[in-house]
């Protein structure tokens, strides 16, 4: 007896606390007074019966309201109101009508800028909730694994660090308005067996890569809700893991919002979504509902784990004070939303190479030409799709409101030689649609190849041998390999760009505001240089490497480094320093930096940790940006924190010893050493 009552203490201890930071606390998680909430949702929970609990845990319909709204039930008898879901991750999904199109999450990534980003999730939870949502289905926070995911425009990045920041800053803005939801959990990285893949994957990697951006989203910014993934993790389909949401998510985290399941498909067993954790299941009910009621009629389930489920349902819906609000059109596609739309577009476009092609004066005259120089391109037709009143193309940004430039448009590129055009400069647009990659089932799916198309390759060095100065303007999701690139001048990244994008790109090109856009993804100068992607064989195995630790690893030089990016301006970084101790719980990376330039822009200084002697030779652990004037210099603090910097083995974290060395500069390729320090 008491050898039983030892053990389930030492399993308790074992499973309660790992990590040695705290779990999060229900008292900073809710915003309104945790405890009255908790006393009202065991309340409610008494007075309900097995079929109206049950009813709290799906949704009503295959389709969307006629609101474009997923709705979970009102139950009117107890006065609670029903969740009125909706993605998503870059605008009001276009099942609600028009909206604001922001540029899409890999743009935002790229703009390394979490408190923009902050914005961006409150201008995106505004439009939802005036269009009577509660439930926002986004951020996506999904590690680009690799650059052939379908999916990879919906992301911020291939880096668990970036990621947590910029997801974090997506869902303090939009949980001013409505519920955030951090999907999807975990290890989604493949979009054409998303249904089915089963990915294996060990402690070290799950912990250390996959997992990192959800624990931070959940402890700094209390995102209220967390979807579950298709895909299976280490056997369970992830809506039926219970490692990945009893054990980690709910227990090792202190997760107190609800698990959503990702649409149809994704919860297979009715005891096993149930013993697993999952909370919600959408958007109807194939395992909960009448299924849910048998199972504890059965004995299979237990009227317990309802009630923890619901517990939790109601729980996020009493701190975030939902309603089942009117619509209220005045809040959609505000002008403030629209200049925001523009502002993160230009702050995410990427200069990659600048051999003279920016900036261009407005005297001198632009020829416009590529397949998509006219073209509305704002992403995929997946889930994450808006339906904005107009998006102002490359051609438009540049004509629109520019009586003092000289631009012409032509729209056979290859019809362009020296006699016919005379332009100054002639700005290329091409690069990948929703034909090319998207959301998989409902859209495109993952891509085939880093090339751009042979046609936009044929562009590209057809218009090189006839003018000295060609920008060619790259729209994607991801990254391009460029074995043109020595053929011209100048390239810029602009992703898919939201309904402003040609007024930012206008923006950039004619020098109104100076490009600021660094990569959150390796561009590699080859597919056989990343690891493989397997988007076929339904087992798959993931390891720690993808991206720029894998190239690091390898030793094999990116195309274009992540976090790259060139501004017209230049920065000079002084010698740096390191304080502080691994004793502590942030060490402070400082670093004077200098424009050095002509031209006020952004810098983002970055800072990676490496522990000497191991495999992984670096990875991001902070950034910091600051905004210099010709001339002016600054010092940058960049905090890193030291519990970042562990290792996860048999279920805990540890500061494996040796020597840990902090490089800071202005991308992954390009570092001083700030200092090092010892681990005992
Ligand atoms: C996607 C989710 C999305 C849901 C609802 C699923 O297919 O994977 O990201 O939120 O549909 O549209």
């Amino acid at each position: 007896m008491r050898s039983a009552a030892l053990a389930l203490l030492l399993s308790a201890c074992a499973t309660a606390e790992p990590d040695s930071e705290p779990r999060l606390a229900l008292e900073d998680w809710c915003p309104a007074d945790a405890e009255a909430v908790e006393a009202e949702v065991r309340s409610h929970l008494d007075a309900m019966s097995l079929e109206e609990k049950v009813a709290q845990l799906s949704g009503t319909s295959l389709i969307p309201n006629g609101a474009g709204l997923w709705p979970t039930p009102t139950d009117e008898t107890h006065g609670i109101p029903g969740f009125r879901m909706v993605d998503g991750p870059r605008g009001a999904h276009r099942a609600t009508g028009e909206a604001t199109a922001f540029p899409v999450g890999m743009a935002r990534g790229a703009t390394w800028d979490p408190v923009l980003e902050q914005r961006v999730g409150e201008a995106i939870g505004r439009e939802v909730k005036a269009k009577g949502a509660n439930v926002l289905l986004a951020p996506t926070v999904n590690i680009l694994r690799h650059p052939l995911w379908g999916r990879a425009q919906e992301t911020y990045g291939e880096d668990p660090h970036h990621m947590g920041r910029m997801g974090a800053g997506f869902v303090t803005g939009a949980q001013t308005q409505v519920i955030a939801d951090a999907k999807h959990f975990a290890v989604n990285s493949i979009e054409d067996t998303r249904f089915d893949v089963s990915v294996s994957i060990d402690e070290r990697a799950l912990h250390e890569v996959y997992l990192p951006h959800f624990k931070h989203i959940i402890h700094e910014a209390h995102v209220g809700s967390v979807m579950s993934a298709y895909n299976h993790v280490n056997g369970p389909p992830a809506s039926e893991s219970p490692t990945l949401l009893r054990d980690i998510l709910k227990n090792e985290w202190g997760f107190p919002g609800f698990v959503v399941s990702d649409w149809v498909w994704a919860a297979e067993t009715t005891a096993g979504s149930a013993t697993a954790g999952l909370d919600v299941e959408m958007p109807y009910a194939e395992v909960y509902g009448d299924a849910l009621i048998d199972a504890v009629s059965d004995g299979e389930v237990s009227e317990a784990l309802v009630d923890e489920a619901v517990h939790r349902v109601l729980r996020t819906k009493l701190c975030f004070a939902i309603e089942e609000s009117e619509p209220d059109p005045t809040q959609v596609l505000t002008d403030e939303a629209r200049a925001l739309a523009r502002e993160v577009a230009e702050r995410s476009m990427v200069l990659l190479k600048n051999d003279g092609a920016l900036p261009v004066d407005d005297g001198l005259s632009v020829l416009v030409t590529g397949r998509l120089a006219d073209v509305a391109n704002i992403g995929d037709t997946g889930s994450s799709t808006v339906d904005p009143p107009y998006v102002i193309t490359p051609l438009q940004g540049f004509t629109e409101g520019a009586e003092t430039r000289a631009v012409s448009h032509v729209a056979d590129a290859l019809s362009v030689t020296t006699e016919l055009s005379d332009a100054d400069v002639v700005v290329v647009v091409v690069g990948y649609t929703e034909d090319d990659e998207g959301e998989g089932l409902i859209a495109a799916g993952d891509r085939t190849s880093l090339q751009l198309r042979d046609e936009d390759i044929a562009v590209i060095e057809h218009v090189a041998t006839h003018s000295d100065r060609v920008l060619v303007v790259i729209e994607g999701g991801s990254a391009v390999a460029m074995p043109w690139l020595d053929q011209v001048e100048g390239v810029l990244m602009a992703w898919y760009p939201g309904m402003e994008g040609g007024h930012a790109l206008a923006d950039l090109i004619y020098g109104t505001v100076a490009p600021s856009g660094r990569l959150p993804i390796s561009f590699a100068q080859d597919l056989d240089d990343l690891p493989e992607f397997d988007n076929v064989s339904l087992e798959v195995r993931y390891d720690r490497w993808h991206g720029y630790t894998h190239l690091d690893r390898n030793d094999t030089a990116p195309l274009f480094a992540f976090g790259f990016g060139l501004t017209t301006t230049t920065f000079a970084y002084d010698t740096p320093t390191l304080a502080g101790s691994l004793d502590e719980d942030t060490v402070e990376v400082d670093v004077q930096v200098t424009n050095t330039g002509a031209v006020e822009a952004i810098e983002t200084v970055q800072v990676y940790v490496g522990r000497e002697g191991s495999d992984v030779v670096r990875e991001l652990r902070g950034f910091a940006q600051v905004k210099l004037a010709p001339g002016a210099a600054e010092t940058v603090s960049v905090p890193v924190r030291v519990a970042d910097l562990r290792s996860r083995q048999d279920g805990a974290w540890q500061l494996e010893e040796g020597t840990y060395r902090f490089e800071v500069g202005p991308h992954s390729g390009e570092l001083n050493v700030a200092g090092t320090l010892t681990a005992p």
